[in-house]
């Protein structure tokens, strides 16, 4: 993940630093899609593989079947280069996979235009990363507020809701706090309270932990727990079996090839998990 990446879910902000939002409601307004009220998982990939063209071509995903269902907490477990952050790109719409189909809250997203993409993609999913991609000249209201410019909410309605939600992750008494005078761990949760802030039914994490001390770590982790206690599915990407472990359900990705269970560096034999999603393995090519 990339600063250039993270831009695609920031709105737009002009040099004197007010939002322009104006194309952004222009692009979203017509972009209204169908839902299948059969589906009932958040998350369900057919045969979704990547390829990265190169040249040389990179397989960086291999053709996989998964399922998350509403309300689950999902580690994907992998090591460095595995497909990990390939995975929750798809998965975030930030890119779109080069075979199958991906529904997400009964939305084939595969047939959609890119400005359907955007508006299911800021209605549904928030995410956090494990750099915080915050504006450093922004207060941590300001950061939190102006990712709801895609939700066409009144700005004194979107301060409102940023408050809210920096209190919700215990920051209320940092609310005009420049990022640059935040410890790591609060930058984080300034990072989590913009993925809430408008709803999301779908929170995708990239090793938010990764640099943040234990202590530190573990607290941001307790209040992603919390978040799942409230019915947010969380899909947590981590190399850390810690991490991992937290998590209701482990699936392994290794060389592109997603297995049910947390495989890394044994060969165990998978358990049945009880979460409402399943994964079966890639295809036979
Ligand atoms: N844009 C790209 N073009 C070509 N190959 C890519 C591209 N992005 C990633 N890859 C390759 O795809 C594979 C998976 O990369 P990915 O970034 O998904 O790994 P990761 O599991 O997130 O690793 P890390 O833990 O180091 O972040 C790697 O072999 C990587 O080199
Ligand atoms: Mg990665």
């Amino acid at each position: 993940m990339t600063e250039d990446d993270a831009t695609l879910i920031l709105p737009t902000v002009t040099a004197e630093g007010s939002v322009d939002d104006t194309a952004v409601f222009a692009r979203v307004e017509d972009a209204r899609p169908e839902v299948d009220p059969a589906s009932r998982a958040l998350i369900e990939l057919d045969g979704v593989g990547m390829t990265y063209p190169g040249p040389p071509p990179v397989e960086a995903l291999k053709p996989v079947q998964l399922k998350v269902g509403d309300g689950e907490y999902v580690a994907i477990v992998g090591p460095s280069g595995s497909g990990k952050s390939t995975l929750l790109n798809l998965l975030g719409l930030l890119d779109a996979p080069t075979s199958g189909t991906y529904w997400l809250d009964g939305h084939d997203t595969s047939t959609m235009k890119e400005s359907m993409r955007t508006r299911l993609r800021a209605d549904k999913i928030g995410f956090i990363f494990q750099s915080f991609h915050l504006m450093s000249h922004r207060t941590a209201t300001e950061n939190v507020a102006m990712s709801l410019v895609y939700q066409g909410i009144p700005r004194r309605r979107r301060r409102q809701i940023a408050r809210e939600k920096l209190e919700l992750v215990g920051l209320g008494h940092r609310l005009d706090a420049l990022p640059t005078t935040l410890s790591g761990g609060e930058r984080q949760r300034v990072a989590i309270a913009r993925a809430l802030a408008a709803e999301p039914s779908l929170l995708l994490c990239d090793e938010p932990t990764g640099n943040l001390d234990s202590h530190t770590a573990d607290a941001v982790l307790a209040t992603i727990d919390e978040l799942h206690s409230g019915g947010l599915t969380v899909l947590m990407i981590t190399h850390d079996h810690d991490v991992a472990e937290r998590a209701q359900r482990a699936v392994t990705i290794r060389d592109g090839e997603l297995r049910e269970g947390n495989h890394i560096g044994d060969e165990r034999v998978p358990t049945d998990h009880p979460g409402p999603g399943t994964l079966v393995m890639p295809r036979a090519q």
